[in-house]
């Protein structure tokens, strides 16, 4: 309720309680609620009334009741992302994959494992979002079969049939309307920019992320990223290495000139 009427709530967090229980229940401490305030009134809201829809991690595509294929994105790009869409007024979903992150700062978010179910949730809020953007490192392939139970490993060779997933970025291109601001992150080793290129016009695209492999620094797990943004207008900004926090706040500002 309070929330609806664009209220902020800082939360109660988890961690030793008076009671000696742990759970959920500690005051904030009093340092992040001063940040949060000062925050809150500093903040140009160039994005209120402004809804974003933002995947981020990876996704796990099970084998067998212990064992998935997966991938080493840790979350963080899409997480700082979230956090730069509500530090500038907007009304933030963000729908992740398995992570590590302490998400509490984040007000909507819809955790999922797999490909599947990304793409369930992702259905569900795309018609209503004004900007989306896909940083999520969905798996391109999944199991065809299943297991329901533990593959043993009596035979020397084992032989695991895939099939590839939903491309939901592309799935979005083909619904989305002129008003939408749509955004593809693009990982590549080689021939980086025509890639892109090739991946912003195919997917329908107003803006693509690029990160090279070959740039030191850019990369899954670490806290920085050095990217290169092109847009659907053939811009192409490129960036030094930033901390993905910084690179938020660089992908946003595009995204706003965007708007204009
Ligand atoms: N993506 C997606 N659904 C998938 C695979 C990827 O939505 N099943 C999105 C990612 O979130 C990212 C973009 O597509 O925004 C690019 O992913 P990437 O793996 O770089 O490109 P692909 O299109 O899968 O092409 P390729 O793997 O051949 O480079």
């Amino acid at each position: 309720m309070l929330i609806e009427n664009g209220h902020t709530i800082i939360d109660a967090t988890d961690g030793e309680l008076a009671s000696g229980l742990v759970g959920k229940g500690r005051m904030e401490e009093p340092e992040n609620i001063f940040t949060r305030i000062s925050d809150f009134f500093e903040q140009p809201k160039i994005l209120k009334n402004k809804k974003v829809l933002i995947t981020a991690g990876p996704t796990y595509e099970q084998i067998d009741p212990v064992r998935f294929i997966g991938n080493n994105s840790s979350g963080k790009m899409g997480f700082e992302l979230a956090k730069q869409a509500q530090y500038l007024g907007a009304e933030v979903t963000l729908i992740i994959g398995p992570n590590h992150l302490d998400l509490s700062g984040i007000l909507n978010v819809i955790e999922v494992k797999s490909a599947e179910e990304m793409f369930i949730e992702v259905q569900k809020k795309v018609k209503k979002s004004d900007i989306i953007i896909m940083s999520a490192a969905v798996a391109d392939f999944k199991p065809a079969v299943k297991s329901l139970v533990k593959i043993k490993h009596k035979t020397s060779t084992l032989t695991i049939e895939l099939e590839p997933t939903q491309d939901i970025l592309k799935y979005i291109g083909t619904i989305k309307t002129n008003k939408q601001i749509l955004v593809g992150f693009a990982l590549e080793t080689n021939n980086e920019i025509v890639n892109a290129q090739g991946k912003l016009k195919a997917k329908n695209l107003d803006l693509i992320v690029l990160n090279s492999l070959n740039d030191k620094g850019a990369g899954f797990e670490l806290d920085t990223n050095k990217i290169t943004v092109l847009d659907k207008n053939n811009n192409i900004d490129k960036f030094e290495l930033k901390s993905k926090s910084d690179v938020a706040v660089d992908i946003f500002n595009k995204i706003v000139s965007l708007l204009k």
